[in-house]
């Protein structure tokens, strides 16, 4: 199997000091230690980026249509705001799950909308970082049949 892109938009770097009681308490770079070393049980190779910037996610989708079997892709706060992110993942014709750390349906009102979720595989929000390890291993497990 290809490798798996997980994929964290804007704020998420800042994970582990940011409103931890809304996103846990983990960093960035421990949730991704944790997806690396799962995808090696899972026996897929993991491959973890973060930007803060709309344009730089989508390269990073664009380029993960040569390599990457799917993607694991939170868009932090352009969940709700951009096209050109929904037509990003439209575009490249691999699987992306959207995940959220939080269950953004219980937050306020703008967070209920997502531009994102009509065009993917599916949804995973409000389990932490397990989110992710829940899109991975769907991904996984969906392999060739999404
Ligand atoms: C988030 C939810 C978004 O509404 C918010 O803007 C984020 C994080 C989450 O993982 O729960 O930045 O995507």
């Amino acid at each position: 199997m290809k490798p798996i892109l997980v994929l964290h938009g804007p704020n998420l770097n800042l994970l582990g000091m940011r409103e931890p009681d809304v996103y846990g308490s983990l960093t960035l770079e421990e949730i991704d230690m944790h997806l690396v070393a799962l995808g090696q049980e899972l026996g897929v190779e993991v491959r973890c980026r973060q930007s803060n910037h709309e344009g730089e996610l989508i390269d990073a989708l664009h380029d993960a249509r040569a390599w990457a079997a799917g993607v694991a892709f939170n868009p932090g706060g352009f969940t709700h705001t951009s096209v050109a992110l929904r037509d990003a993942v439209a575009a490249i014709g691999i699987p992306v799950v959207e995940v959220h750390l939080s269950n953004v349906y219980a937050r306020e009102e703008f967070r209920h909308v997502s531009l994102i979720s009509p065009v993917c595989t599916g949804k995973i929000s409000g389990f932490g970082w397990h989110s992710y390890g829940l899109g991975l291993r769907a991904l996984v497990e969906m392999q060739g049949r999404v």
